[in-house]
């Protein structure tokens, strides 16, 4: 069975509302750190995807994909486009994430490969992103060619409890 990597539209979001917000409700649950804390439920998933992310694929400011499995999503990553015309060569990596039932399997590194492959299509030959230093997510990206820029200290609290973890930016030049 193969795993397809496609772009979703506006409408796509619509058609897999359910399955994105599976995957961000089960990440999160899981402890990991994009954005969220516990507690985190269905609702609120359907709501970042509705409310935050919808209006933004809408516009085009925002690249959704979507890796496909048998009919359903089990994994996504954005990538957003960013505005400013001093930085029309960038862009950013935005919420990665694999359904925890599918990884390890070589999918987030399929999805990166389409992202990456978008942005040069759009003549963006920067890429940034930041993770949770120390995460999976790092090394996967290192693995791929991005480099380390920086660690922030106390950037982010953690889902499960009131403590403070590192950052790390990193960059890829195209
Ligand atoms: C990070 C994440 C997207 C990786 O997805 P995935 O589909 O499992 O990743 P892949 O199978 O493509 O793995 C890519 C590489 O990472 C490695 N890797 C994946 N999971 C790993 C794990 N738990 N421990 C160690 N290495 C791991 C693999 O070995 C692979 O390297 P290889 O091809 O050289 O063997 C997934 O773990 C996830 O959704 N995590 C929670 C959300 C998150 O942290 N997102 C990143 C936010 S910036």
């Amino acid at each position: 069975v193969t795993v397809n990597i496609v772009e979703l539209g506006e409408q796509g979001l619509t058609d897999y509302l359910a399955d994105l917000t599976d995957i961000l409700h089960a990440t999160v649950n899981d402890g990991a750190s994009v954005g969220f804390v516990l507690p985190y439920s269905q609702k609120d998933g359907r709501a970042f995807w509705l409310n935050e992310i919808k209006p933004f694929v809408s516009s085009g400011a925002r690249v959704l994909f979507a890796a496909m499995l048998e009919g359903k999503v089990v994994g996504t990553v954005q990538l957003d486009i960013i505005k400013m015309p001093n930085q029309q060569h960038r862009c950013e990596v935005a919420k990665l994430l694999v359904h925890p039932r599918f990884r390890n399997r070589g999918i987030a590194k399929m999805l990166m490969a389409v992202l990456e492959k978008c942005a040069q299509e759009r003549g963006r030959h920067l890429i940034t992103l930041d993770t949770r230093t120390g995460d999976t997510a790092e090394p996967l990206y290192h693995s791929l060619g991005y480099k380390t820029a920086g660690v922030i200290p106390e950037y982010c609290r953690a889902p499960d409890e009131e403590r403070y973890d590192s950052t790390t930016y990193m960059y890829k030049h195209l």
